[in-house]
């Protein structure tokens, strides 16, 4: 058992925490936002996701995690502190803020005993370690033990990520760094991940090019779905044939609305904007189509809606679904929320419905309507899109909807429907990148 402390409990930093608790460490988490730290504190997640209330409330009750708004004396007998502080996309460019991992590290550094290891976990645009090494070092007058240990947590499955993760990456300087890394992950190692030891600006770029990977993963097949659109080809079976062959894989081949979320948009930005500063801006250029596909996505959503409705005036439509993936109330860069604010500001009467995110909606789009029950949503709509795969909507009898709504159709954003059986429920179903004969 160790006594670590993780810095910043946003949605990394409490899965981390609750991680390192259940691997039966002792664990301090620093949160200075004090309604947060509260919420916290009586064992409530501020935000949605499985399995992770449950894993807080057990930690909390047997002790091993306990919180504080700053560093205290308790601070100078932890052997490893985690920063997990977020890292989001600076108002006045495509660059990652640093600011918040810069200030963790300065306000750390007076509590450091020499043999403490300090290990990132934010996404950071590589050389930021550095920086932080140099900043940390001078206030304590000696060399800090910085590691990056990248996390690559999905959101919906967090806290089965950080328990199970398909491997460990550790940047360190020192040997020391390696050994306590090793000694906090030894219940992950033993069960058989892959622990990689490696340079620390590897470690800094592995995270920033895995997300970038993915994201253009996403892009290539929505790219494919544009030409199968004019085509009269058909995108899904395409990703089908193509995933076969195991080169390629057939993961994160989802086509539909494209990606959104706090990670990947802004990481692949920030990875522009930082390769750009070192003077490798053209090796990256091609992320900046992986941006444009996927945003051309949205936009073809809100013409289907037009082709499809005409004049938005007066018209209702309802969204199936804002968050930016299912299992998770993130709005934060979510297609479905930016298609759903784009169609209302063309004057259409937008009605929202998800099953864990209205609540986060009041306050980020209160011109949107709202409406909890599934059925009373579809209720008079001229138009039903699916923002997000939410399993009831994958499961709901289109039966049931039909008779409710003014207008029998449907866009897929998602391509999870059931096309037969919405079609035999009466539904014109349009879906992108697909070739459906209707009727
Ligand atoms: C992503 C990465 O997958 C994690 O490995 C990483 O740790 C995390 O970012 C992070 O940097 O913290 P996450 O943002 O939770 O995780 O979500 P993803 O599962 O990657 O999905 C991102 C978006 O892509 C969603 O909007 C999803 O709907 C979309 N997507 C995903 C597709 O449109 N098609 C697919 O085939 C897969």
């Amino acid at each position: 058992m160790m006594k670590v402390s993780v810095i910043g409990l946003g949605y990394l930093g409490v899965t981390h925490a609750v991680a390192m608790a259940k691997l039966g460490h002792q664990v301090l988490g620093i949160e200075p936002d004090a309604t947060r730290l509260e919420a916290l504190e009586q064992g409530i997640l501020p935000f949605h996701e499985p399995d992770l209330g449950e894993g807080l409330k057990e930690v909390i009750a047997s002790g091993l995690l306990t919180f504080s708004a700053n560093h205290s004396k308790e601070s100078c007998a932890i052997e490893l502190h985690f920063i997990c502080v977020g890292t989001p996309q600076l108002a006045v460019s495509q660059a990652a803020d640093t600011s918040y991992v810069e200030a963790a590290a300065k306000e750390l550094a007076p509590w450091l005993s020499e043999t403490a290891v300090v290990a990132g976990k934010s996404t950071v645009p590589v050389g930021t370690a550095q920086k932080l090494k140099d900043s940390m070092s001078a206030v304590s007058g000696f060399e800090v033990h910085l590691v990056w240990n990248p996390e690559f947590l999905r959101e919906g499955t967090a806290l089965e990520d950080s328990l199970k993760p398909d491997r460990i990456v550790i940047g360190s300087w020192s040997q020391h760094g390696f050994d306590v890394m090793r000694k906090v992950y030894r219940p992950i190692i033993e069960i058989g991940t892959p622990f990689l030891e490696m340079d620390v600006p590897t470690a800094e770029l592995v995270k920033v090019a895995a997300n970038s990977f993915l994201a253009t993963k996403i892009s290539f097949i929505n790219a494919m779905a544009e030409v199968a659109e004019v085509s009269g080809a058909d995108a899904v079976a395409l990703a089908k044939a193509i995933g076969y062959d195991e080169r390629i894989g057939n993961q994160f081949l989802r086509t539909g609305m494209g990606f959104g979320g706090g990670c990947l948009p802004k990481d692949i930005r920030g990875f522009v904007a930082r390769a750009q500063e070192l003077g490798v801006g053209s090796a990256v250029d091609f992320l900046k189509n992986v941006d444009s596909i996927n945003i051309r996505r949205r936009d073809k959503v809100v013409e289907l809606a037009l082709s499809e409705l005409g004049e938005l005036g007066n018209k209702n439509i309802t969204m199936l679904g804002v968050s930016f993936k299912p299992d998770s109330d993130d709005l934060r860069d979510s297609p479905a929320l930016e298609i759903a604010q784009r169609l209302q500001a063309l004057g259409a009467k937008v009605t929202v419905h998800d099953p864990v995110s209205l609540e986060a909606l009041v306050t980020r789009s209160p011109e949107l309507g709202q409406e909890q029950d599934l059925l009373e949503a579809c209720a008079n709509a001229d138009l039903l899109i699916l923002g997000t795969e939410w399993k009831e909507y994958k499961d709901v009898d289109p039966q049931k909807i039909a008779e409710l709504v003014a207008t029998k159709t449907v866009i897929d954003g998602r391509n999870v429907l059931n096309v037969a059986k919405w079609q035999s429920a009466g539904f014109k179903v349009i879906a992108l990148g697909r070739n459906i004969h209707n009727g």
